[in-house]
């Protein structure tokens, strides 16, 4: 008897504790909500907990254009840029808010909430790759045009071999139509941490061997890490292609609006703030979290790689006897990773960016830390155009979902494909117009990662297991198992 009534109560507590947490419900912040943004916000996740932090706020939100409704689908730019999310959109997010709010959610205007704007609206099917991938359509002119605006004779011709969301081939969307666009599918970037963003490391661009590119409003040089493709230079264009592209707001946003958008997105760092143990990343010796973020300088924080994630070493033999052994074995696990980050090495091959045309040979022995060489944010301090090979075949695992170009190379074939290229997304060379720039992605920061699954360009990376496990086979490491929990573990404290 005694049994049934332990086992009935065990019940009761294990279905209110499901109730209870499902799975991290979300904050969802609305367009329009008016609410106050937080000088300190915490939002918990599988990993521990994120903190975004706004410098100098607390922020009324009421009437600023980064919070309020503009143009006629009813978004802002928090829509796709949640707090709870470092700034970025989670895949589980946007399930929850198709389950709660469904389709008529601004989050899924068709413009580029659907896989195509002229499929049938609110259908399961038409929103697949938001909601089964976390991707935005991206429709970027055929032929490419420059940071003015002014077209660029490619030097590559491209032809859709696969067209799974009918946008690449519809006359009204695609390349057949009056003004032709080639519609790629990518994950929201997080805005948040800008001032790293846009620091620059070196007076050129090693990657090109040119100097770093120019704003074209003041003709000062910018640090080229803006988008996945680099095709604003300045957050400033960054925000009218945004304005334009997701909100469908034609007109352009005033001197005032961009001010406050800019000082906004300036003001707000993000970063893991506790591990899935409650521990402090920013005691016990490491100093992460988003308070070193916001004030450190960039300049400071400096280029070399050696420095990248050295915050965790005093975590490699965290002897510290107030600490349980789980927690300790947490703490070095992390730190193993940072190690490993920095100085374990590969053989990296094929990679455009790295390999051709620096001049460091091809295959070269280098870390993790070569490409994610900023201390605090693991992004590049060059302009961070490399190709991982995500998106494109044969480093890209088969993605039928995603449409597939085939790229001929007119002149000079591409120095590690050859003249023809199959790819998902050609990258940088829709900003550029070049077919040497096929599958070159500017690197992210990795901050806050455990908030924004999942990862890569095209969110073909699920978990953080699995962009380990993309590198393993990538560049046929031969990680053990220990090895990948340490990296697995090491990017979720970020
Ligand atoms: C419908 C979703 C959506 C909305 C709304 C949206 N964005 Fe974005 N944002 C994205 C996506 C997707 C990317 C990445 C695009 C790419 O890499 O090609 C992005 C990238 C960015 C970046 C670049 C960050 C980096 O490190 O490269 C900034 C800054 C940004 N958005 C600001 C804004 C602002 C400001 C607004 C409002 C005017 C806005 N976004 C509205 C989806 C959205
Ligand atoms: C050859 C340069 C290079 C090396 C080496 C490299 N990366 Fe990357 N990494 C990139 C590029 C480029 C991207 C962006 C690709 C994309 O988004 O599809 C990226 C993206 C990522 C992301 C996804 C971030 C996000 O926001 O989605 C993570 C995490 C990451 N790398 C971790 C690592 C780890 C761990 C290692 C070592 C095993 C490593 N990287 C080695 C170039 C490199």
């Amino acid at each position: 008897m005694q049994g049934v009534v332990v086992r009935a109560l065990l019940t009761v507590m294990v279905v209110t504790m499901a109730l209870a947490m499902p799975a991290y419900a979300r904050d969802w912040w609305g367009a329009g909500e008016g609410r106050v943004f937080p000088a300190v916000a915490d939002f918990p996740n599988e990993h521990g907990t994120l903190r975004v932090l706004l410098q100098d706020g607390p922020l009324d939100t009421r009437g600023h254009p980064f919070f309020e409704p503009l143009g006629p689908h009813g978004r802002a730019c928090v829509t796709c840029h949640q707090p709870a999310d470092a700034m970025s959109l989670s895949l589980a997010s946007i399930r929850q808010q198709w389950q709660t709010a469904g389709a008529r959610d601004p989050l899924f205007a068709p413009i580029d909430g659907a896989n195509c704007p002229d499929l049938p609206h609110g259908e399961r099917d038409s929103h697949s790759l938001l909601l089964d991938h976390g991707l935005f359509r991206i429709a970027r002119p055929w032929p490419p045009r420059d940071h003015a605006g002014k077209a660029i004779k490619p030097d590559f011709d491209v032809d859709v071999i696969h067209d799974p969301t009918g946008c690449n081939l519809s006359p009204r969307w695609g390349l057949p139509s009056d003004d032709p666009h080639v519609s790629v599918y990518r994950r929201p970037r997080p805005v948040a941490n800008l001032k790293y963003v846009l620091a620059m490391g070196f007076a050129i661009d090693g990657k090109r061997g040119l100097p770093l590119p120019l704003d074209p409003d003041t003709g000062k040089p910018v640090s080229g890490n803006l988008m996945a493709d680099s095709r604003v230079l300045t957050l400033k264009a960054q925000m009218h292609d945004a304005a334009r592209s997701h909100l469908g707001f034609f007109e352009r946003l005033t001197p005032a609006q961009i001010e406050r958008i800019n000082d906004f997105e300036m003001r707000v760092f993000t970063a893991q703030q506790q591990n899935r143990l409650g521990d402090s990343l920013d005691a016990g010796g490491a100093e992460g979290g988003p308070a070193k973020l916001a004030d450190s300088e960039p300049g400071r924080l400096g280029s070399q790689g050696i420095g990248v994630w050295s915050e965790f070493a005093p975590w490699e033999r965290a002897d510290d006897s107030s600490v349980t052994p789980e927690r300790r074995a947490l703490r070095e696990s992390i730190a193993r990773g940072a190690r490993s980050f920095r100085e374990r090495t590969f053989l990296i091959a094929d990679s455009r960016g790295v390999n051709s045309p620096m001049g460091f040979g091809n295959p070269m022995r280098d870390r993790c830390a070569l490409c994610h060489n900023m201390s605090q944010m693991g992004m590049d301090v060059a302009p961070g155009q490399v190709d991982l090979g995500t998106t494109t075949q044969p480093f890209a695992d088969q993605q039928p979902h995603l449409p597939l170009f085939r790229i001929t190379c007119k002149g000079e074939p591409h120095p590690h494909y050859g003249r023809v290229i199959h790819t998902h997304d050609p990258g940088y060379a829709l900003t550029t117009g070049r077919c040497a720039d096929v599958g070159r992605i500017t690197l992210q920061s990795l901050r806050g990662l455990a908030a924004r699954a999942p990862y890569f360009v095209n969110g073909t990376a699920s978990t953080l297991r699995e962009v380990v496990e993309y590198y393993d086979r990538r560049y046929s490491i031969g990680y053990t198992e220990q090895e990948i929990e340490d990296l697995v573990n090491l990017m979720s404290a970020l």
